[in-house]
Protein backbone atom coordinates (compact mmCIF):
# COMPACT_ATOMS: atom_id res chain seq x y z
CA UNK A 1 0.00 0.00 0.00
CA UNK A 2 1.02 4.13 -0.20
CA UNK A 3 -0.32 6.72 1.69
CA UNK A 4 -1.78 9.19 -0.57
CA UNK A 5 -3.44 11.26 1.66
CA UNK A 6 -3.67 12.51 5.56
CA UNK A 7 -6.52 14.10 7.18
CA UNK A 8 -7.51 15.12 10.74
CA UNK A 9 -9.58 16.53 13.42
CA UNK A 10 -9.82 17.83 17.06
CA UNK A 11 -12.49 19.08 19.02
CA UNK A 12 -12.61 22.86 19.49
CA UNK A 13 -12.60 22.73 23.28
CA UNK A 14 -9.27 22.75 25.33
CA UNK A 15 -8.49 21.58 28.75
CA UNK A 16 -5.28 22.64 30.47
CA UNK A 17 -3.89 20.77 33.65
CA UNK A 18 -4.78 23.40 35.18
CA UNK A 19 -8.80 23.27 34.24
CA UNK A 20 -8.71 19.89 35.60
CA UNK A 21 -7.05 21.08 39.31
CA UNK A 22 -10.04 23.15 39.94
CA UNK A 23 -12.42 20.13 40.35
CA UNK A 24 -9.64 16.82 40.42
CA UNK A 25 -7.20 16.57 43.32
CA UNK A 26 -4.62 17.13 40.99
CA UNK A 27 -2.17 19.92 39.18
CA UNK A 28 0.02 20.68 36.13
CA UNK A 29 3.30 19.59 37.89
CA UNK A 30 1.79 16.17 38.51
CA UNK A 31 0.46 15.49 34.99
CA UNK A 32 3.33 17.31 32.74
CA UNK A 33 6.38 15.34 34.51
CA UNK A 34 4.42 11.66 35.13
CA UNK A 35 2.54 12.16 31.32
CA UNK A 36 4.35 14.92 29.23
CA UNK A 37 0.93 15.98 29.25
CA UNK A 38 -0.28 20.19 28.94
CA UNK A 39 -3.53 20.07 27.46
CA UNK A 40 -6.12 17.82 25.72
CA UNK A 41 -8.89 18.56 23.56
CA UNK A 42 -12.51 17.37 24.52
CA UNK A 43 -15.55 16.94 22.84
CA UNK A 44 -18.28 19.36 23.99
CA UNK A 45 -20.30 21.14 20.97
CA UNK A 46 -19.58 18.38 17.77
CA UNK A 47 -19.77 14.94 17.77
CA UNK A 48 -17.18 12.05 17.26
CA UNK A 49 -19.02 11.72 14.32
CA UNK A 50 -18.25 15.53 12.89
CA UNK A 51 -14.50 14.69 13.75
CA UNK A 52 -14.35 11.44 11.78
CA UNK A 53 -15.98 12.85 9.27
CA UNK A 54 -14.26 15.71 8.67
CA UNK A 55 -10.84 14.39 9.08
CA UNK A 56 -11.87 11.74 6.50
CA UNK A 57 -13.06 14.41 3.89
CA UNK A 58 -9.68 15.53 4.51
CA UNK A 59 -7.38 12.91 3.77
CA UNK A 60 -10.10 12.30 0.26
CA UNK A 61 -9.75 16.07 -0.63
CA UNK A 62 -5.73 15.67 -0.19
CA UNK A 63 -5.47 12.33 -1.84
CA UNK A 64 -7.22 14.55 -5.12
CA UNK A 65 -10.12 12.11 -5.05
CA UNK A 66 -13.75 12.24 -4.53
CA UNK A 67 -15.96 10.04 -1.84
CA UNK A 68 -17.29 7.40 -4.49
CA UNK A 69 -13.66 6.79 -5.75
CA UNK A 70 -13.20 5.44 -2.55
CA UNK A 71 -13.75 1.73 -2.52
CA UNK A 72 -13.53 0.22 1.73
CA UNK A 73 -13.55 1.93 4.64
CA UNK A 74 -12.38 1.15 7.73
CA UNK A 75 -12.75 2.60 11.29
CA UNK A 76 -11.08 2.02 14.55
CA UNK A 77 -12.75 3.02 17.12
CA UNK A 78 -13.17 1.51 20.86
CA UNK A 79 -16.61 2.88 21.38
CA UNK A 80 -19.36 5.05 21.02
CA UNK A 81 -22.63 5.73 22.25
CA UNK A 82 -23.60 3.65 19.06
CA UNK A 83 -23.40 -0.08 18.63
CA UNK A 84 -24.74 -0.56 15.59
CA UNK A 85 -24.79 0.94 13.21
CA UNK A 86 -21.05 0.91 13.01
CA UNK A 87 -19.47 4.42 13.01
CA UNK A 88 -18.18 3.99 9.48
CA UNK A 89 -21.53 3.45 7.81
CA UNK A 90 -22.61 6.86 9.42
CA UNK A 91 -19.11 8.21 7.78
CA UNK A 92 -19.98 6.68 4.53
CA UNK A 93 -22.92 8.42 4.37
CA UNK A 94 -21.89 11.39 5.48
CA UNK A 95 -19.54 11.77 3.02
CA UNK A 96 -21.43 10.35 0.04
CA UNK A 97 -19.22 7.23 -0.19
CA UNK A 98 -21.15 4.03 -1.36
CA UNK A 99 -18.51 1.14 -0.39
CA UNK A 100 -18.59 -1.55 1.58
CA UNK A 101 -17.48 -0.30 5.41
CA UNK A 102 -16.75 -1.82 8.46
CA UNK A 103 -15.51 -1.07 12.58
CA UNK A 104 -13.04 -2.31 14.34
CA UNK A 105 -11.80 -2.60 17.72
CA UNK A 106 -7.78 -3.52 18.00
CA UNK A 107 -8.10 -0.65 21.25
CA UNK A 108 -5.09 2.33 20.98
CA UNK A 109 -3.51 -0.36 18.15
CA UNK A 110 -6.26 -0.06 15.96
CA UNK A 111 -4.44 1.83 12.71
CA UNK A 112 -1.65 -1.12 12.97
CA UNK A 113 -4.59 -3.21 12.53
CA UNK A 114 -6.39 -1.48 9.97
CA UNK A 115 -3.35 -1.35 7.54
CA UNK A 116 -2.42 -4.69 7.45
CA UNK A 117 -6.12 -5.55 6.76
CA UNK A 118 -6.09 -2.36 4.04
CA UNK A 119 -2.90 -4.12 2.60
CA UNK A 120 -4.06 -7.72 1.84
CA UNK A 121 -7.52 -5.79 0.36
CA UNK A 122 -4.82 -4.07 -2.01
CA UNK A 123 -2.82 -6.81 -2.70
CA UNK A 124 -5.79 -9.04 -3.18
CA UNK A 125 -6.95 -6.65 -5.73
CA UNK A 126 -10.71 -6.38 -3.75
CA UNK A 127 -9.91 -2.71 -3.14
CA UNK A 128 -8.60 0.52 -5.23
CA UNK A 129 -8.78 3.06 -2.65
CA UNK A 130 -9.62 2.09 0.98
CA UNK A 131 -9.89 5.07 3.71
CA UNK A 132 -8.74 4.25 7.29
CA UNK A 133 -10.38 6.36 9.91
CA UNK A 134 -9.64 6.47 13.91
CA UNK A 135 -11.77 8.09 15.45
CA UNK A 136 -11.58 7.76 19.24
CA UNK A 137 -13.51 9.88 22.23
CA UNK A 138 -11.99 7.97 25.21
CA UNK A 139 -12.72 11.06 27.29
CA UNK A 140 -16.22 9.41 27.26
CA UNK A 141 -15.00 6.07 29.28
CA UNK A 142 -13.25 7.91 32.12
CA UNK A 143 -14.67 8.61 35.49
CA UNK A 144 -14.05 12.10 35.65
CA UNK A 145 -14.36 12.12 39.45
CA UNK A 146 -11.48 9.65 39.37
CA UNK A 147 -7.72 11.66 38.95
CA UNK A 148 -5.76 8.36 38.22
CA UNK A 149 -7.56 8.33 34.11
CA UNK A 150 -9.40 11.41 33.02
CA UNK A 151 -6.18 13.63 33.21
CA UNK A 152 -4.58 11.05 30.49
CA UNK A 153 -6.97 11.14 27.88
CA UNK A 154 -7.84 13.59 25.23
CA UNK A 155 -10.52 13.25 21.66
CA UNK A 156 -9.72 13.30 18.52
CA UNK A 157 -10.02 11.88 14.61
CA UNK A 158 -7.33 10.65 12.06
CA UNK A 159 -7.92 9.36 8.56
CA UNK A 160 -5.66 8.17 5.36
CA UNK A 161 -6.67 7.60 2.05
CA UNK A 162 -4.12 4.56 0.94
CA UNK A 163 -4.01 2.68 -2.25
CA UNK A 164 -1.59 -0.18 -4.15
CA UNK A 165 2.16 0.82 -3.94
CA UNK A 166 5.19 -0.83 -2.62
CA UNK A 167 5.51 1.86 0.81
CA UNK A 168 4.65 -0.91 3.02
CA UNK A 169 8.05 -2.76 4.09
CA UNK A 170 6.83 -4.77 6.87
CA UNK A 171 4.32 -5.28 9.86
CA UNK A 172 3.29 -7.46 12.93
CA UNK A 173 0.59 -7.82 15.00
CA UNK A 174 0.09 -9.09 18.13
CA UNK A 175 -2.42 -10.17 20.96
CA UNK A 176 -1.79 -10.81 24.54
CA UNK A 177 -4.84 -11.56 26.53
CA UNK A 178 -4.60 -9.69 29.16
CA UNK A 179 -7.56 -8.39 29.75
CA UNK A 180 -7.30 -6.54 33.38
CA UNK A 181 -4.74 -4.04 32.86
CA UNK A 182 -6.52 -1.75 31.14
CA UNK A 183 -10.75 -2.35 30.22
CA UNK A 184 -14.28 -0.15 30.19
CA UNK A 185 -17.09 -2.63 30.65
CA UNK A 186 -20.87 -1.25 29.51
CA UNK A 187 -23.90 -3.33 30.86
CA UNK A 188 -26.58 -4.56 28.23
CA UNK A 189 -30.07 -4.84 28.43
CA UNK A 190 -31.92 -7.16 30.84
CA UNK A 191 -33.92 -10.20 29.62
CA UNK A 192 -36.91 -12.02 30.55
CA UNK A 193 -34.01 -15.02 30.93
CA UNK A 194 -31.08 -12.88 32.57
CA UNK A 195 -31.35 -9.84 35.41
CA UNK A 196 -28.39 -7.54 34.76
CA UNK A 197 -27.61 -6.46 38.03
CA UNK A 198 -23.97 -5.32 36.47
CA UNK A 199 -23.19 -1.88 35.78
CA UNK A 200 -21.08 0.13 34.03
CA UNK A 201 -17.39 0.37 35.28
CA UNK A 202 -15.51 3.30 33.98
CA UNK A 203 -12.56 2.90 32.72
CA UNK A 204 -9.99 1.11 35.16
CA UNK A 205 -6.39 1.11 34.51
CA UNK A 206 -3.48 -0.12 36.04
CA UNK A 207 -0.44 2.18 34.89
CA UNK A 208 2.59 0.94 36.46
CA UNK A 209 1.75 -2.75 35.11
CA UNK A 210 0.86 -1.21 31.54
CA UNK A 211 3.63 0.97 31.55
CA UNK A 212 6.08 -2.20 31.43
CA UNK A 213 4.07 -4.54 28.84
CA UNK A 214 3.16 -1.76 26.20
CA UNK A 215 7.79 -0.39 26.66
CA UNK A 216 8.55 -3.70 26.28
CA UNK A 217 5.59 -5.08 23.83
CA UNK A 218 6.49 -1.80 21.45
CA UNK A 219 10.45 -2.37 21.51
CA UNK A 220 9.70 -6.37 20.18
CA UNK A 221 7.75 -5.35 18.00
CA UNK A 222 9.92 -2.30 16.51
CA UNK A 223 13.08 -4.52 16.61
CA UNK A 224 11.01 -7.42 14.67
CA UNK A 225 9.59 -5.20 11.62
CA UNK A 226 13.18 -3.29 11.53
CA UNK A 227 14.34 -6.83 11.04
CA UNK A 228 12.22 -7.93 8.72
CA UNK A 229 12.28 -4.97 6.66
CA UNK A 230 16.18 -5.45 6.59
CA UNK A 231 16.98 -2.41 8.12
CA UNK A 232 18.53 -1.18 11.74
CA UNK A 233 17.05 1.59 13.79
CA UNK A 234 19.74 4.17 12.50
CA UNK A 235 18.23 3.82 8.65
CA UNK A 236 14.97 5.38 10.37
CA UNK A 237 14.04 8.81 10.23
CA UNK A 238 11.50 8.84 12.71
CA UNK A 239 9.59 6.92 15.17
CA UNK A 240 5.79 7.52 14.89
CA UNK A 241 4.80 5.75 18.53
CA UNK A 242 1.02 5.90 19.84
CA UNK A 243 0.96 9.34 21.83
CA UNK A 244 -0.25 7.32 25.30
CA UNK A 245 2.56 9.00 27.52
CA UNK A 246 5.42 11.04 27.09
CA UNK A 247 7.59 8.65 29.33
CA UNK A 248 6.55 5.73 27.94
CA UNK A 249 7.98 7.30 24.34
CA UNK A 250 11.04 7.94 26.17
CA UNK A 251 11.75 5.16 27.67
CA UNK A 252 11.30 3.27 24.07
CA UNK A 253 13.55 5.82 22.58
CA UNK A 254 16.13 5.02 25.74
CA UNK A 255 16.07 1.38 24.90
CA UNK A 256 16.34 1.66 21.27
CA UNK A 257 18.89 4.15 21.85
CA UNK A 258 18.11 6.64 19.18
CA UNK A 259 18.29 10.19 19.54
CA UNK A 260 15.10 12.71 20.57
CA UNK A 261 14.23 14.28 17.03
CA UNK A 262 13.44 10.87 15.80
CA UNK A 263 10.70 10.31 18.52
CA UNK A 264 8.05 13.45 17.61
CA UNK A 265 5.37 13.99 19.88
CA UNK A 266 2.23 15.84 19.98
CA UNK A 267 1.00 14.31 23.40
CA UNK A 268 1.58 17.60 24.92
CA UNK A 269 -0.85 19.23 23.34
CA UNK A 270 -3.65 16.35 22.45
CA UNK A 271 -3.47 13.49 25.49
CA UNK A 272 -3.83 10.37 24.31
CA UNK A 273 -6.56 10.02 21.53
CA UNK A 274 -5.99 6.10 21.71
CA UNK A 275 -5.99 5.15 18.03
CA UNK A 276 -6.19 8.64 16.07
CA UNK A 277 -3.32 9.67 17.54
CA UNK A 278 -0.28 8.45 15.40
CA UNK A 279 -2.56 9.34 12.37
CA UNK A 280 -2.85 12.69 14.22
CA UNK A 281 0.58 13.12 14.55
CA UNK A 282 1.34 11.85 11.10
CA UNK A 283 -0.93 14.51 9.60
CA UNK A 284 0.56 17.44 11.66
CA UNK A 285 4.20 16.54 10.98
CA UNK A 286 2.63 16.09 7.07
CA UNK A 287 0.70 19.02 6.38
CA UNK A 288 3.87 21.42 8.59
CA UNK A 289 6.37 19.32 5.94
CA UNK A 290 8.51 17.57 8.42
CA UNK A 291 8.02 14.45 6.18
CA UNK A 292 9.67 14.21 3.28
CA UNK A 293 9.20 12.23 0.16
CA UNK A 294 11.47 9.24 0.98
CA UNK A 295 11.96 9.11 5.02
CA UNK A 296 11.63 5.67 6.42
CA UNK A 297 9.24 5.66 9.20
CA UNK A 298 8.39 3.08 12.04
CA UNK A 299 4.62 2.69 13.95
CA UNK A 300 4.17 1.20 16.61
CA UNK A 301 1.08 1.33 19.05
CA UNK A 302 -0.01 -0.60 22.03
CA UNK A 303 -3.35 -0.64 23.57
CA UNK A 304 -6.19 -2.54 26.00
CA UNK A 305 -6.38 -6.40 25.09
CA UNK A 306 -3.59 -6.84 24.70
CA UNK A 307 -2.97 -5.36 21.40
CA UNK A 308 0.37 -4.58 19.89
CA UNK A 309 1.66 -3.82 16.28
CA UNK A 310 4.21 -2.01 14.41
CA UNK A 311 4.88 -1.61 10.76
CA UNK A 312 7.77 0.00 8.88
CA UNK A 313 6.84 2.62 5.70
CA UNK A 314 8.43 4.33 3.03
CA UNK A 315 7.43 7.86 3.48
CA UNK A 316 5.72 9.04 -0.33
CA UNK A 317 3.33 11.70 -0.29
CA UNK A 318 3.64 14.83 -2.22
CA UNK A 319 4.09 17.98 0.04
N1 LIG B 1 -2.71 13.92 40.13
C1 LIG B 1 -2.06 13.85 41.30
N2 LIG B 1 -1.76 12.70 41.91
C2 LIG B 1 -2.14 11.57 41.31
C3 LIG B 1 -2.84 11.56 40.09
C4 LIG B 1 -3.14 12.80 39.52
N3 LIG B 1 -3.79 12.92 38.35
N4 LIG B 1 -3.09 10.28 39.75
C5 LIG B 1 -2.56 9.51 40.72
N5 LIG B 1 -1.99 10.28 41.67
C6 LIG B 1 -1.32 9.87 42.89
C7 LIG B 1 -1.73 8.49 43.37
O1 LIG B 1 -2.93 8.55 44.11
C8 LIG B 1 -0.54 8.11 44.21
O2 LIG B 1 -0.66 8.76 45.44
P1 LIG B 1 -0.13 8.02 46.80
O3 LIG B 1 1.35 7.84 46.62
O4 LIG B 1 -0.50 9.00 47.87
O5 LIG B 1 -0.87 6.72 46.86
C9 LIG B 1 0.63 8.74 43.48
O6 LIG B 1 0.07 9.76 42.62
C10 LIG B 1 1.39 7.74 42.62
O7 LIG B 1 0.43 6.99 41.86
P2 LIG B 1 0.89 5.94 40.82
O8 LIG B 1 -0.32 5.41 40.10
O9 LIG B 1 1.80 4.95 41.47
O10 LIG B 1 1.71 6.90 39.85
P3 LIG B 1 2.69 6.54 38.71
O11 LIG B 1 3.98 7.17 38.97
O12 LIG B 1 2.68 5.08 38.35
O13 LIG B 1 2.04 7.33 37.51
C11 LIG B 1 0.74 6.89 35.55
C12 LIG B 1 0.74 7.01 37.06
C13 LIG B 1 1.05 8.24 34.95
C14 LIG B 1 -0.64 6.47 35.08
C15 LIG B 1 1.82 5.85 35.17
O14 LIG B 1 1.60 4.64 35.82
C16 LIG B 1 1.88 5.63 33.72
O15 LIG B 1 2.40 6.44 33.01
N6 LIG B 1 1.36 4.48 33.26
C17 LIG B 1 1.26 4.19 31.86
C18 LIG B 1 -0.16 4.07 31.54
C19 LIG B 1 -0.61 5.00 30.48
O16 LIG B 1 -0.11 6.06 30.22
N7 LIG B 1 -1.64 4.57 29.85
C20 LIG B 1 -2.21 5.31 28.79
C21 LIG B 1 -3.50 4.73 28.44
S1 LIG B 1 -3.39 3.11 27.88
C22 LIG B 1 -2.79 3.11 26.37
O17 LIG B 1 -2.88 4.04 25.63
C23 LIG B 1 -2.16 1.90 25.96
Amino acid sequence: MKIIGTGSALPSLVVTNKMLSEFLDTNDTWIFTRTGIKKRRIISTETLLDLAVSASKKAIKRAGLKATDIDFIICSNVANNYVVPSLSAMIQGEIKATCPCFDLNAACTGFIYASDIAETFLQTKRAKNILIVCAEEPTRFCNWQERDTSVLFGDGAGAVVVTAGDDMKSIRLTTTSNTDVLYYSRTLESTPYLNNNEQTIPLVMHGRDLFKIAVSAAVEDINIVLDQAGITAENVDYFLIHQSNKRMIDSIRHTMEQSVHKFPHNIEKYGNTSSASILILMDEMSRKSQLKKGDTLVLSAFGGGFTSGAMVITWNLNE
